[in-house]
């Protein structure tokens, strides 16, 4: 079977290796002749960023790029992402990298031309119709993990630098018109991140699958993500350059992030706060926090995990399958506990507070409380 493809659900996806030189048919059909590349600073000087740039610069779409912008970005970063793009007279983003990359970029085509300040526009309520949609700017994406599906996302995470929270900036706008997904760009990932964001997929499969809402349409989606994930994730961890694992898990984080329109739920309630405020990369985080929060959401999700087992050719229905997420989590060295990761106990009242003012709380089956929540904590770091 060949991986190539040509998909328009959720957005218009170029799916295939090698696709990346289709880049200046994406950015004329997003209507973009002078596009600023948005990446991260550790992406900046790899060598698919340069030949990217190349191929931007070969098309007459110039070399322009802004790659301040640090794991976990922030609104600092977007301040002087926004003030490059209106400088360079740009008139759309090449929002390229891991999620990092790709929700600064989305944020820089959302805030270009808005005059109100960014966290007015926090995923809450109807938050996003105060934004003026006509300026918002064309975004091609190009995602270089396999984990967040930020290129088929909605919203961005971008953390307060002051208050350390990390804040969803939602419109329907900021969906990429075009994504190219070339699993050739995920080939040099480190084995570090390549194991956390194809875990933050998973999760997101996970609590889409575990949330209570109805959506039958993400359920199906998210189901199938977990198979991939399990299949593949094991390949690309052990060679990177297994392209068919490569290109198996770019599709499994797109369908994490189309599924979790569903809703997400605990592991991202937790884990939004301890990257916040410990910087900690986010998908190793989830890991972590999963078999705590699958044992906590167990009395409203063990049912409905039977299946995926049965699914997932796991023996033991609901508990085969947490077994199945430890041992998984152990063959890539993800930590049974935050605090090998540098988060300490300190700070437990303040956390529990963040994560339950996390709109991802609302995907939770059972009911996050105080009580609960600081329990989870305390499990976990
Ligand atoms: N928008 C969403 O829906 C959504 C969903 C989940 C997570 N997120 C956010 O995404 C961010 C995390 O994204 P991430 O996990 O992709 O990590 P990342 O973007 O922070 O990248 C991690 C590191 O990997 C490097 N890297 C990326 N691609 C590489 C490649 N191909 N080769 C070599 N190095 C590479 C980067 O330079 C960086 O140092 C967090 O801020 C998180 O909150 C957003
Ligand atoms: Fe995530």
């Amino acid at each position: 079977m060949s991986l190539v493809a040509n998909w328009s659900y959720p957005t218009a996806i170029k799916f295939g290796a090698g696709r990346i030189r289709e880049l200046p048919d994406a950015c004329a059909a997003a209507g973009i002749s002078r596009p600023l590349l948005v990446t991260d600073k550790g992406l900046a000087a790899l060598p698919i960023t340069q030949s990217t740039l190349d191929i931007m610069e070969a098309a007459g779409l110039g070399r322009a790029m802004f790659a301040q912008v640090d794991p976990n970005p922030n609104e600092q970063n977007l301040a002087a992402g926004v003030a490059a793009y209106n400088a360079g007279g740009h008139d759309g983003v090449i929002a390229f990298g891991g999620g990092s990359g790709l929700d600064l970029g989305k944020m820089v085509a959302f805030m270009a031309g808005q005059t109100r300040p960014l966290w007015d526009f926090e995923d809450i309520g109807d938050w996003w119709t105060r934004a003026d949609a006509e300026a918002i700017a064309p975004i091609v994406a190009v995602p270089t993990t396999a984990g967040t599906g930020s290129e088929v996302g909605r919203a961005s995470v971008i953390t307060d630098s002051v208050t350390h929270v990390k804040k969803i900036i939602f419109h329907p706008k900021v969906l990429p018109s075009v994504v190219i997904c070339d699993p050739e760009l995920t080939q040099g990932m480190p084995r570090f991140i390549t194991a956390g964001t194809g875990l933050d997929a998973f999760a997101h499969c996970v609590e889409a699958y575990s949330s209570p809402h109805y959506h039958p349409m993400s359920q199906g989606i998210a189901l199938e993500g977990m198979r991939l994930v399990k299949e593949y994730l094991p390949r690309a961890y052990a060679d990177g350059t297994d392209l068919e694992a490569r290109g198996h898990m770019m599709s499994a984080a797109a369908m994490g992030a189309t599924g979790f329109q569903k809703g997400l739920g605990a592991i991202h309630a937790l884990s939004h706060p301890i990257g916040a405020v410990y910087g900690t990369h986010h998908g190793t985080t989830n890991a972590v926090c999963m078999p705590a929060v699958l044992a906590f959401n167990a009395p409203a999700i063990a049912e409905r995990f039977d299946l995926v087992a049965a699914y997932l050719g796991i023996s033991g229905g609901f508990h085969g399958f947490c077994d199945f997420v430890q041992g998984f989590n152990d063959s890539f060295d993800i930590p049974h506990k935050l605090s090998e990761m540098g988060v300490g106990t300190d700070r437990l009242d303040e956390l529990t507070a963040m994560a339950l003012n996390d709109p991802s709380c609302g995907g939770n089956p059972i009911t996050l409380t105080t009580e609960n929540t600081r329990q989870l904590f305390v499990d976990i770091i």
